[in-house]
């Protein structure tokens, strides 16, 4: 023991950027690496020791590391009352932040600190990835193999807090067992925000109770590929989909055990077309008849901001996803919403009027702010902050208190301008984060979003908060990555959109920027691909460019 807290002091002591780490196969780059010779040797019966935490919730991050290593190479793990006793000893240090960790291998035991049960499960996931690639499989190795992890001191923690991903499901449907995998390879990369985009103009994807009409309706349309204009003609499939309730509870569960909060997101008052095929009395023509659109881009038919019907639609679903979701966030859109029915409609001309501007972007604003009212209303537990796109910044924000900005269109200017009106924001920009777009300029990329297209390189050399002064940083919560999926529709092109990208954005979430180097990246990349392989992951192969 005298030896491992000697080097424990020693990782304190490293120089803060600690050479020798370029062996090992760590994504994201942990901060301070130093690595040793020697190795442990995982016994077939491992013996740890917990510390006693608050509600049994550290214990079940043992429980689910234990559980993967019997599965992949039939260890067992038992507990220990007595530190001394333990091949794994876990220790609490109040001093590490939230989801930080200290890892401190030697040939004879291994000793974890962390202060908070997420610092714990990315120390797992650290030592995970130091072992065969079976357990972040979550398959059986080949023979019972007693992993080998080298001799290591690790200190680390994230740079931001925010480590995001976004799925759009409004456009298509997915479901919850690719939503998993989603889940699962984000948190192999320490990522810990999931933003699930449940409804758009072309379907609404999230069993509201009140509205049933939502998932009726709204949820289906008689094409699957979306066309632009005449472009494509229906494929007459019925199509479409939904999470009940009950799902999304399965997936939120899910998530947690892995560290990952889902903010879950109902944009509006634009991209809300096949709510109002359901609900036409929340649109601007009433007595017209609406349908989950068939096509792709910005349709103009959007919510009317000034129905009381709207009004009361959005906090019954507030409600709704309140009791849902635990997350502290919930995303209302925002983004790309035409104002021309509005500048015909008699309420919202009225509306303007009352609120004495002549803007009609305000409108926006104005409803916004009477829901934030509403939220307010309610007890704190159930209180949840608002998260909208960048185009809010058009309107008059001066009245909504402590929003959050996701910048994504002119990301970097957007972000600026939030930080310096007070407001928190999130770095996802269009280019390079949207990572529905091609790849590679090889000819079988398949089909997506622009023309042009995002290598891993790009998405690499993002830089997130650059030059940006001091008082303003602590506005950056972090960094997201967004997949938007008018031309994706089957799990394999998602996932192949997707990776390797995502894991370029993770270490731009995890890593300070000193630390990162794509050269270094790719290498690191490489030694994964034999988890992708053994998960069957759709992924870019021809862009994870070294050869093997
Ligand atoms: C967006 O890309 N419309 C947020």
């Amino acid at each position: 023991m005298k030896k491992l807290l000697l080097s424990l002091f020693a990782v304190l002591l490293m120089p803060l950027f600690a050479v020798a780490q370029e062996a090992l196969p760590l994504i994201p780059q942990p901060q301070n690496v130093a690595l040793r010779a020697g190795a442990y040797k995982m016994p077939k019966k491992v013996v740890v020791y917990v510390p006693a935490y608050e509600d049994g919730s550290l214990q079940s991050v043992v429980d689910g590391f234990a559980a993967q290593l019997k599965h992949s190479f039939g260890i067992k793990v038992s507990n220990t009352a007595y530190p001394k006793r333990a091949d794994l000893e876990l220790r609490l240090n109040p001093n590490i932040s939230d989801e930080g960790y200290r890892l401190e291998v030697e040939e004879d035991a291994i000793v974890l600190e962390a202060s908070r049960p997420a610092g714990f499960f990315y120390g797992f996931q650290t030592l995970k990835q130091l072992m065969p690639a079976e357990i972040l499989a979550g398959v059986k190795g080949e023979k019972k193999v007693r992993p080998e992890i080298p001799c290591v001191s690790i200190a680390d923690e994230p740079l931001y807090g925010w480590r995001g991903f976004m799925l759009d499901e409004g456009r298509h449907f997915f479901g919850k067992e690719e939503v998993k995998r989603i889940l699962d390879m984000m948190a192999t990369y320490k990522m810990n925000r999931f933003h699930w985009h449940l409804t758009e103009d072309q379907g609404w994807r999230i069993e509201i109770k009140k509205y049933p009409k939502l998932t009726e309706v709204a949820a289906w349309r008689e094409t699957k590929k979306l066309g632009w204009g005449s472009e494509y003609p229906t494929d007459g499939e019925h199509y479409g989909g939904f999470y009940t309730q009950e799902d999304v509870r399965e997936i939120v569960a899910y998530a947690k055990e892995r560290f990952i909060e889902i903010l879950p997101e109902i944009d509006m008052p634009g991209h809300f077309q096949a709510a109002l095929a359901a609900y036409p009395e929340l649109s601007c023509t009433p007595n017209e008849k609406h349908e989950v659109w068939l096509h792709q881009g910005v349709s103009g038919d959007v919510m009317n901001v000034a129905a009381p019907e709207a009004i009361q639609f959005t906090k019954d679903v507030v409600d709704e996803l309140t009791a849902l979701f635990p997350f502290g966030y919930i995303h209302l859109g925002g983004d790309e919403c035409p104002t021309h029915k509005w500048e015909h409609n008699a309420l919202c001309q009225n509306r303007l009027k009352e609120i004495g501007s002549t803007n009609y972007r305000d409108l926006q604003t104005d409803f916004y702010k009477q829901i934030q009212d509403y939220i307010l209303t309610k007890p704190q537990a159930e209180q949840r902050k608002l998260i909208f796109w960048n185009e809010m910044l058009h309107g008059n924000t001066s009245q909504l208190k402590d929003i959050t900005v996701m910048a994504w269109i002119g990301a970097d200017g957007a972000a600026k301008d939030a930080a310096q009106r007070g407001f928190d924001n999130i770095l996802s920009p269009q280019i390079p984060y949207y990572i529905n777009r091609r790849q590679s300029t090889d000819p079988n990329e398949p089909r997506s979003q622009g023309h042009g297209h995002e290598t891993l390189e790009r998405v690499y050399a993002y830089i997130p908060a650059n030059g940006i002064d001091k008082e303003l940083l602590p506005r950056y919560k972090g960094v997201q990555a967004n997949f938007w999926t008018e031309y994706v529709f089957d799990n394999e092109t998602l996932e192949y959109l997707t990776f390797p990208r995502l894991i370029a954005v993770a270490e731009a979430g995890w890593t300070v920027q000193a630390r990162r180097d794509y050269k270094d990246f790719v290498v690191r990349l490489n030694q994964h691909v034999p988890f992708f392989e053994l998960f069957k992951l759709s992924y870019g192969k021809h862009v994870v460019p070294v050869e093997r």
